[in-house]
């Protein structure tokens, strides 16, 4: 299946149309965050490594204005859901969309910013559950808007943080940085190559023929959340029995002479950590240089790694990974996000893309019986809103 190509405009219109219907309000700030897809450097944010995202053309848009009371009301368009709160009341941690909203609402308050009761409506075009990072373009999208509300901006590092202490501190998943920075500081046609422990980032020019490409497996795991949280603190235990401030601060070659230190799955957990790292890198000065040839072979390494080392792959996401393989024109394929299910990631040249439209579903949905949906992206500007919207 091919999932139409960008739409925010449509997720934009039935989000003003929802708001003047349901919410019965005129709209005064539409503000928009996109999702993401990781090109290399998975499962490194949170050892403080080197990531090389880029956001997309698909967005989760809100629309927004005061009310006379102090609370928030919000729709969830595309689900039918609604909530009402007040910024400081209690909720459950973990209670899905909601605690994102709330959690960025009260990160606001707690910091001195004065947001006003207000009404929401929220739709968006970033497939939910798929790894291309809703939750991060529906936290800074909320939080954009609630700030044009208030008549505050934030330096983008401190929009940045606070949406991802809305995600560990309200949804319990101990998440890296890097879906929110991408979020906020994506540049169109640039990949965003971030040193996740000082936050310093440089935007890389993608060349103008290639598409990034996302395909769905269709493989939707609660688990997620759970193994991933198994991850972390696999790496901190290993880094500890390294004597390690994180495994950023263990080179391949160090690691090679050490790890015999350590219980057999640290040590497959930190190979990956650190030879992920260091592909990172490579794979920035290989794009910097246009030498996609290395980039596609570090991707391939990388699935690798997070297929045997990291073990956060399944059977599906590597039949994906080696249907797209055979495809002429594809530069590289990798799963993409968190692993477990949800999306592998493909950079693909534009000329080669009708084949892979065509092939890769039919392919998969041989050897696994499931149906692909394939997301061809392009690398687009950070989070954004306008205010006086009439
Ligand atoms: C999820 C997390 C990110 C990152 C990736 C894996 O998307 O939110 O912080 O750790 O998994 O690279």
């Amino acid at each position: 299946m091919i999932a139409p190509a960008a739409r925010w405009p449509v997720a934009q219109e039935r989000a003003l149309s929802a708001f003047r219907t349901e919410l019965q309000a005129e709209p005064a700030v539409v503000a928009r965050a996109p999702g993401r897809v990781n090109l290399i450097g998975e499962h490194v944010d949170y050892n403080d490594g080197f990531v090389l995202p880029a956001a997309i053309d698909r967005d989760v848009v809100v629309v927004a204005a005061p009310r006379m009371d102090a609370s928030i009301r919000v729709l969830a368009v595309d689900t039918g859901e609604a909530d009402s709160f007040t910024p400081l009341e209690r909720f459950p941690r973990a209670a899905g969309w909601i605690s994102y909203v709330r959690g960025v609402a009260r990160l606001l308050v707690e910091m001195g910013v004065r947001i006003p009761g207000a009404s929401l409506a929220i739709a968006g075009d970033v497939p939910i559950g798929a790894g291309l990072s809703s939750s991060a373009a529906l936290e800074v999208s909320v939080a954009s808007a609630l700030l044009a509300l208030a008549q505050r901006t934030l330096p983008q590092l401190q929009l940045v943080e606070l949406c991802h202490r809305a995600e560990s501190e309200f949804a319990g998943v101990q998440c890296g940085i890097m879906d929110q920075l991408v979020s906020v500081c994506g540049a169109a046609d640039r990949a965003v190559f971030l040193d996740c422990r000082s936050l310093e980032f440089a935007h890389l020019p993608i060349p103008a023929h290639l598409r990034l490409v996302a395909t769905d497996s269709g493989v939707r795991r609660d688990l997620r959340n759970s193994a991933y949280n198994d991850r972390v603190k696999e790496c901190h235990e290993a880094a500890l029995l390294l004597g390690a401030r994180s495994l950023r601060d263990v080179e391949p070659d160090q690691f090679a002479a050490m790890e015999s230190e350590l219980p057999e799955l640290l040590r497959r957990r930190a190979r990956h950590v650190v030879t992920e790292i260091r592909r990172t890198s490579l794979a920035a000065r290989a794009l910097e240089r246009q030498d996609m040839q290395q980039f596609g072979e570090l991707m391939q390494e990388s699935h690798e790694s997070l297929r045997a080392d990291y073990e956060v792959s399944i059977p599906e996401l590597d039949a994906l990974v080696e249907v797209t393989r055979v495809v002429d024109g594809v530069v590289g394929s990798r799963l993409s996000g968190a692993g477990f299910g949800g999306c592998i990631i493909s950079v693909v040249e534009e000329t080669a893309v009708a084949h892979f439209l065509e092939s890769v579903p039919r392919e998969y949905c041989n050897r696994t019986g499931r149906q692909a949906v394939v997301h061809v992206c392009r690398a687009s500007p950070g989070a954004s809103a306008t205010e006086n919207w009439t």
